[in-house]
């Protein structure tokens, strides 16, 4: 393709010199991770959102095997449909074409080539939104090429990202920062190759201090993907092997009995504010929250939770001090349960959560009285504010 089949905007009243002083925005989405279609489904909302007037859009899809793309500017070619989620793979322009963002920081261009062809120019980037869960998405990877590439881009830098995405690293975060953490065990890949019978063991035992069931999950996941929930253990094996199906590193956790409480985090130019908190529904159909729950089935949580003044103020301090514990940017969801005895604790934050807009965050900022188009512009204007490197 050429440089002049490029995603254009609508309507096109004005010159092109006019249209290029407005700030572009490239909307990356897809990916590697399992959370691949539920990212091209996010991205369609985003596109859709994005104020054309204000913005010129470059949607950008990343195949499950990696491979940068453009795809085409259609938002109603990104839902999820007969219960199935979009891939980028039906959405690019060229079967063999391929995008790159120069890390060149003095040129913030976006280059296209095609095999055989000299790689054309397609113009700079002032901002990227990156509409991507899970690994080399919301992981602090991609964020490291757009620090190299000098683009800024909407949410959470490398460190935080990373932080987020390793549950791990993140539970000894907001320990150290004080916040309430559940009973877990994490097990490294090294360990586990030695030892399975040393790890069994040490599970076992886990489980003779906190009782079965125990949740065992991929240290690096997302989506409720991998995660099993173990009564006795019969199941333990099973559920290891499927956990380490997705992350060589896993953790096992006690079941924390409760109800699950969401809020949002967005950051204001006075600094993060929290949204009305949100309480997920206990599921009936499901063993728990997961991926068919969340996104198939999609259990309508409840916005604002019912909860006390003192609650909501509470949840609220604790996900506003998750998002500073960990330095976010832009935007966080932080998870909590509520437990039977009235006391929170965080379970995790998800840098880049669920962002179509029937989901949880952005239905807590609309009850908030931030709507969906306004989140998506506050969150771009955030990030063209910001510069890369050291802040
Ligand atoms: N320790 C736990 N106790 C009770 N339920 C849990 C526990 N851990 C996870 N769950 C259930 O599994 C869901 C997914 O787990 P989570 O840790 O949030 O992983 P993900 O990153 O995939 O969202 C949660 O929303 C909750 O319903
Ligand atoms: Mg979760």
């Amino acid at each position: 393709m050429s440089s002049e089949n490029l995603p254009q905007s609508p309507e096109r009243a004005e010159s092109p010199e006019q249209q290029r002083r407005k700030p572009r925005v490239a909307v990356v989405f897809g990916g590697r991770s399992s959370e691949h279609g539920i990212s091209v489904v996010t991205a369609g909302a985003v596109l859709k959102a994005i104020d054309r007037t204000v913005y010129d859009v470059l949607p950008i899809g990343i195949t499950t095997d990696g491979r940068w793309a453009l795809t085409a500017d259609e938002p109603e070619r990104m839902a999820i449909t007969d219960r199935r989620t979009p891939d980028v793979g039906r959405l690019v322009e060229s079967e063999d074409g391929t995008v790159a963002l120069s890390v060149d920081p003095a040129s913030r261009e976006v280059l296209y080539s095609e095999p055989g062809a000299v790689p054309k120019a397609l113009g700079g980037v002032d901002v990227v939104f990156p509409v991507l869960h899970g690994p080399y998405g919301e992981d602090g990877t991609l964020q490291g090429l757009l620090e190299l590439s000098g683009v800024p881009y909407v949410g959470a830098g490398v460190l935080a990202s990373a932080v987020g995405q390793d549950k791990e690293y993140m539970k000894r975060v907001f320990r150290s920062f004080g916040l309430p953490v559940g009973p877990y065990l994490v097990v490294r890949p090294r360990e586990w190759d030695r030892d399975p019978a040393a790890v069994r063991e040490r599970i076992v035992d886990f489980a003779g201090e906190h009782g079965w069931p125990l949740f065992v999950k991929p240290a690096r996941g997302g989506s409720s993907v991998g995660i099993t929930k173990v009564d006795g253990l019969a199941g333990l094996d099973e559920a290891i092997e499927e956990a380490r199906r997705h992350d060589p590193k896993f953790l096992v956790e006690s079941l924390l009995r409760g109800r699950e409480i969401e809020c949002g985090v967005l950051e204001f130019a006075d600094g993060p504010r929290a949204s009305v908190p949100a309480e997920i529904p206990p599921v009936t159909a499901h063993e728990f929250y997961d991926f068919e729950a969340k996104y198939i089935d999609s259990a309508p949580g409840l916005v604002p939770a019912p909860l006390t003044e003192e609650q909501t103020a509470e949840v609220q301090r604790l996900a506003v001090a998750a998002f500073e514990a960990v330095s976010c940017e832009g935007l966080v969801r932080a998870d909590f349960f509520l437990t039977e005895d009235g006391d929170f604790v965080i379970n995790e934050i998800n840098t880049l959560p669920g962002f179509t807009p029937i989901s949880m965050y952005p239905r807590m900022w609309q009850e908030s009285g931030v709507d969906y188009p306004e989140l998506v512009d506050r969150l771009i204007q955030a990030a063209l504010n910001r510069t890369t490197g050291l802040r």
